[in-house]
């Protein structure tokens, strides 16, 4: 059964709602059922922050350069973060964001938006205003914390602000001890705590901490603010009264500062907090006193005391910044819950994913992962049209880590750019993605361009490689990969990284990723062939834009050729097999007891349109709808296996219903959705927009996760927690669910020449309104469908003129053309 139209978003809902016109989402406790965060900073300096203002922040590489400290499974979740406690005479000192002292507050909202946090809380009639971003040129987290008395009396405040450093290299400072707590340093010089671990020897960088007005004192020793077994609900320091100007040596360096206001009845004071990373160059590290030279520190302290204005007039520019980017896309729908999720949030999550790849959120910690070269290709079809040059300069990066075979790195580091196997290596669909971002650059730009740039494979750094060349190795990759169906070797896995069907495991302490593999495995994948089928049919199109026909037809017949093996050898009767394991054996068919259906390959066939015209894909997504739909969502395997099955590596490992093993994995979702608009299913792909899209979520509790933001999965219908969400934020179907409501459902689709409009929607629908701009012109697109269908452009009316079909050829930059589109 397809999913159900989940119930109006009310407006009442307790734990949190979108404010639209603000595009902010507002969380109405701090006691949500798990921190839910927000991502300050876009371009080197980042952070995460949650509703109780724990998080942490990072200068570009969360594991290497991590600025401050996060302890991802404390008790109570989410701890620590950069607190300001507020001490208001002899009441019990509170905090704007409730943690950490956890203090019941009169008032409390958060306000999550692009780029930005606020925070309004109260308590015995003082207000706290506090607003948290990231300036980007600065390198600096600002706190803004805007006091007012709102009571008849004078009142007499503390502000204690508090930050914990972390030693750079998240993985040493949270496991190697031994080595740590003989390293950290502060050094303090005009009221600014600077964290100085490592500069001593080979760092250059450094950290600080820092106010806008005159402190009265600070620390900088854990254990001397904190006192012994001390907490961050009550550290010892507070109660003193008094800060003892620590110096830390060794053990765990903080900042810590200390500021006093007196507030008469209705008077405000603003006190800004700033938390930032700088470099110096080598020869600058000292002053000729033979101190840390702290020089870029105190530039900002210095701004931040002269410009009182500059938090807020940082945060227009960013709000202006994002409508600007945003205004690229913008829809009105019959439903307000896609409106939303188009027009602001979902955009956003693919950008932060594009920005921080799988690395840090409440469930990815930082420590272990680079980005991805699959999942870094993916990000950048959701949001190619917002930012083209981050993305032209990403896909040069991430094919310049290949090597000339096609083989790619899984991952590679943001820091030095270069490929790491850290996660294994051998995954055999890495390189096909890169084919897919790629092409979707040059429809989206129509820059051609960008296939002769020069860029080396990683092993042959001479070599005069253009990015065509890098597209063809990846075909050649796989099309010279083939098993005894014809089908592409899996290699260590596919996108499904727990399918393992090469590497054996029994040895409890082996890492899939890195478990040896056979030589010579023999497994394959109908999801790889899918994909290449998707992947030679781009690259077809990119010759054609050439000009060069002969290859076009080459990898046209390519495509025709996989198409028709996946016809001979992928098809289980009512759907696409998943696999074949190394012995021959079908996987993902009815003969198999558990696990007989996947969607990975019903999605793929299905938009890589295999076996369109023999009905087989029609049959595939019926059987999808019948067998993996639930009111969550797609599950990702039905049924999910109950027992570890080493045969098949990682994915039997999950609880039944959970990540691989038969969630909701959102992530190929949007597949299927491509898949039924194609068949003009506008209705059924709709259902599955709103089980998956979480602003049509309204069972808040139960689901757990951000409101505002897809998760990676959804606990299947298998789970005792069915319908609860985990590892939000960063995930592949920002992007995906992005490109299937933008191109798909509303149906504006870049081609190399033109811009085609064709969408596939809800027959109830009436009425559409899209704004595009495309190459520099804008679209005002106007989609009617007065006889209820579907799909079906019967008239398309662009300035005037009629259109041959549901194409419109790309106007002069700066033009406005004015698109009426009639169904039927
Ligand atoms: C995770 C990985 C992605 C993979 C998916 C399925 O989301 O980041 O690369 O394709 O899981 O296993
Ligand atoms: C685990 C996860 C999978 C992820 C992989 C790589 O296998 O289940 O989703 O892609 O790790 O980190």
């Amino acid at each position: 059964m397809a999913a159900q139209s989940k119930s109006k978003r009310s407006q009442e809902q307790p734990l949190g709602r979108f404010d639209t016109a603000a595009r902010e989402y507002v969380i109405g406790t701090p006691e949500t059922p798990l921190p839910w965060i927000n991502y300050l900073g876009g371009r080197d300096f980042h952070s995460l922050i949650s509703n109780t203002c724990g998080g942490y922040s990072f200068y570009r590489d969360a594991k290497l350069r991590r600025i401050t400290r996060y302890r991802y499974d404390s008790v109570p979740l989410d701890g620590t973060g950069k607190y300001l406690y507020i001490v208001d005479g002899d009441a019990a000192p509170w905090n704007p964001g409730w943690r950490p002292t956890r203090t019941p507050l009169d008032a409390y909202e958060c306000r999550h938006g692009l780029g930005y946090s606020v925070f309004s809380s109260a308590k015995n009639a003082l207000h706290a205003k506090l607003t948290v971003l990231v300036a980007d040129d600065l390198d600096v987290e600002l706190q803004a914390l805007e006091l007012t008395n709102r009571s008849a009396a004078r009142k007499s405040v503390r502000i204690v602000s508090y930050v914990e450093w972390c030693q750079w290299n998240a993985e040493d400072d949270a496991a190697n001890l031994q080595r740590t707590l003989s390293l950290g340093e502060t050094y303090v010089e005009d009221g600014i705590v600077c964290h100085t671990t490592g500069y001593r020897e080979r760092r250059s960088h450094y950290a600080y901490h820092a106010a806008s007005v005159a402190v009265v004192g600070f620390d900088s020793d854990r254990d001397a603010f904190l006192g012994p077994y001390g907490e961050l609900g009550s550290p010892a320091s507070l109660r003193a009264r008094t800060p003892s100007n620590s110096i830390a040596s060794g053990w765990w360096p903080i900042a810590s500062l200390v500021c006093e206001v007196t507030l008469d009845p209705g008077q405000a004071q603003s006190i800004v907090f700033a938390t930032g990373y700088a470099e110096n160059a080598e020869a600058d590290k000292w002053t000729n006193a033979g101190v840390p030279n702290i020089a870029t520190a105190k530039r900002v302290a210095a701004e931040l005391r002269k410009d009182p204005d500059l938090v807020q007039r940082t945060l227009r520019e960013q709000q202006a910044r994002w409508s600007q980017l945003l205004d690229v896309f913008q829809t009105t729908t019959p439903e307000p819950e896609l409106d939303e999720l188009v027009n602001t949030w979902n955009p956003y999550q693919a950008i932060v994913n594009f920005h921080l790849a799988r690395s840090a959120s409440l469930f990815e910690t930082g420590r272990g992962r680079g980005i991805g070269f699959r999942d870094s290709n993916q990000d950048c079809l959701g949001v190619v049209h917002l930012i083209p040059e981050s993305v032209r300069e990403r896909l040069l990066d991430l094919a310049a880590t290949q090597q000339s075979s096609g083989a790619a790195y899984h991952q590679y580091q943001p820091l030095t750019k270069s490929g790491n196997d850290e996660i294994g290596s051998g995954f055999n669909d890495d390189p096909l993605w890169l084919v897919l971002s790629v092409c979707a650059y040059v429809r989206e730009t129509g820059k051609l361009d960008l296939l002769d740039e020069p860029v080396p494979f990683e092993d042959t750094p001479a070599s005069q490689a253009t990015m065509l060349d890098h597209v063809e190795a990846s075909l050649r990759y796989t099309s010279s990969r083939l098993g005894p169906h014809g089908l592409p070797l899996i290699g260590r896995a596919d996108w499904n990284d727990c399918l393992n069907l090469n590497a054996h495991s029994l040895d409890p302490d082996e890492s899939f990723q890195r478990a040896p593999m056979r030589t010579n495995g023999r497994a394959e994948s109908v999801m790889i062939a899918a994909l290449f089928v998707l992947a030679a049919r781009a690259a077809a199109d990119m010759y054609k834009g050439l000009g060069r026909a002969a290859e076009a037809g080459r990898y046209a017949a390519l495509a025709d050729d996989m198409a028709g093996k996946i016809e001979s050898w992928g098809w289980d009767g009512d759907w696409f097999l998943r696999a074949y394991t190394h012995d021959g054996a079908a996987l993902g068919g009815h003969r198999n007891d558990e696990g007989s259906i996947y969607v990975e390959p019903q999605g793929l066939c299905a938009m890589a349109r295999v076996g369109e015209p023999s009905g087989l894909t029609a049959r595939a997504l019926q059987s999808t709808a019948e067998r993996l739909a639930c009111s969550h969502g797609i599950q990702l395997v039905s049924p999910p296996y109950s027992r570890y099955r080493a045969e098949l590596g990682e994915i039997t490992t999950y609880l039944p219903g959970y990540k691989e093993n038969g969630a909701v994995f959102c992530h190929n979702n949007p597949w299927v959705i491509i898949g039924e608009t194609q068949l003009g299913n506008g209705d059924r792909a709709m259902s599955y927009v709103r089980a998956i899209a979480p602003t049509y979520q309204s069972d808040l509790a139960r689901r757990r996760t951000e409101p505002y933001v897809f998760a990676q999965m959804v606990a299947g219908t298998n789970a005792p927690r069915a319908g609860e969400a985990k590892n939000s934020w960063l995930t592949g179907t920002a992007s995906w669910s992005y490109v299937a409501v933008s191109q798909h459902v509303l149906g504006i689709r870049p081609e190399i020449g033109a811009l085609a409009v064709d969408p596939c929607i809800p027959r109830s629908w009436k009425r559409v309104l899209v704004r595009r701009t495309f190459r520099g012109a804008r679209y005002e697109i106007e989609i009617l469908n007065p006889r209820g269908v579907s799909k079906g452009v019967q008239r398309l009316v662009a300035d005037g003129a009629v259109a041959d079909g549901a194409r419109i050829l790309p106007a002069p930059p700066g033009a406005i053309v004015a698109v009426r589109v009639e169904l039927g």
